[in-house]
């Protein structure tokens, strides 16, 4: 297939391009590398074709009508939240606008749009609705949660007035090799490059506070399912539907780097969740997916990962 991947050169980009390599998929990437790398390709720039632009040029939508493509996985977006309460502004131009753009040129050349969308749609929620369904009540708290919120019901009206098919998948707490630390999920790759550089840690809160974190290379999976599925026009939670938390990560951490990590506690951060849980039962059914790699694994790739860097 013939797929193009907005924000390529990104974190979850980085792991989609591989596995869309080596199943023989002709891949472009378009990335402004503002949080991405080239280096995080295979091979740099030289595998697929990349193209560094920005998703609200009026080129970059010039240029997906001409190549006809099958698919569009859409990845590029501002992904940290805090920004976005410092500047909605911005957040809507890049998560809006600049969607906006990509779905104009997928309407135009007929792609399926997979769009990663994100937890932070939920918003907060009662501890007794967990592990949440992917039809619990959309309350986003912040612009960025509410920008993927705006999409998800873009995409949906994509598809009724003009056709265009697409799967919208919500994920948890992300995490893996060549994670940077500032977007969504960062809590892993910070602890990571810490102790690989024999730094101590923080905990904001008791370290009680659980996580559903599941490792990149099952996101990228979930999203090469996407791409051929006949169960489209949907919403999928991907998730371990597996609460740890950070005192567990860090047990395990420890375990997998051999290393003793020193911790240190400070007051719980405003506005951070106390437990967090997605259902993952939609995927398993929708699409046969299902999280592989054990967090045990996944630790011991992104540890390996950043002390090699
Ligand atoms: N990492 C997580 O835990 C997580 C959780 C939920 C949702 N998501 C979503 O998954 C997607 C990928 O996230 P990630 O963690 O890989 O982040 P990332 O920052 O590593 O990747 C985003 C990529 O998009 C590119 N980009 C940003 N703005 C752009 C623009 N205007 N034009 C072109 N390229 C642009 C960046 O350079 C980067 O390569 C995002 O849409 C994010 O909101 C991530």
């Amino acid at each position: 297939m013939k797929v193009l991947v907005t924000g390529g050169a990104g974190f979850i980009g980085s792991h989609l391009v591989r596995q869309l390599l080596q199943s023989a998929h002709q891949v472009f990437v378009l990335d402004n590398v503002s949080s991405g790398a080239w280096q995080h390709l295979p091979q740099g720039k030289d595998t697929c074709v990349c193209w560094q632009m920005d998703i609200r040029d009026a080129l970059a939508k010039e240029k997906i009508q001409q190549e006809k493509f099958d698919v569009i996985v859409h990845l590029a977006a501002q992904t940290m939240v805090d920004a976005s309460i410092k500047d909605p502004v911005y957040d809507a131009s890049e998560n809006i606008m600049g969607t906006l753009n990509v779905l104009e040129a997928a309407r135009q050349c007929g792609a399926r749009v997979i769009f990663a969308s994100t937890a932070a749609a939920y918003g907060d929620v009662v501890e007794s609705d967990l592990p949440l369904l992917e039809t619990h009540e959309l309350l986003p708290q912040s612009f960025y949660g509410l920008t993927k919120v705006g999409v998800e019901k873009y995409l949906a009206l994509y598809h009724e007035h003009y056709g265009l098919d697409y799967v919208v998948f919500r994920f948890a707490n992300v995490y893996g090799e060549r994670q940077g630390d500032s977007g969504e999920g960062g809590v892993i790759s910070i602890f990571a490059k810490r102790i690989a550089a024999g730094q101590d840690i923080t905990i904001y809160g008791d370290g009680t506070q659980t996580r559903d974190f599941v490792y990149a290379g099952d996101i990228a999976r979930g999203i090469c399912k996407a791409m051929t599925t006949e169960n489209v026009n949907a919403v999928y939670n991907l998730s371990t539907q597996t609460e740890t938390s950070l005192l567990e990560l860090v047990k395990t951490l420890s375990e997998v780097s051999g290393c003793e990590i020193t911790t240190k506690f400070d007051s719980p951060r405003e506005g951070d969740i106390y437990r967090s849980m997605l259902s993952n039962q939609k995927a398993k059914t929708g699409l046969g997916w299902a999280p592989q790699v054990s967090l045990k694994e996944g630790l011991q790739r992104t540890i390996e990962y950043f002390c090699g860097n």
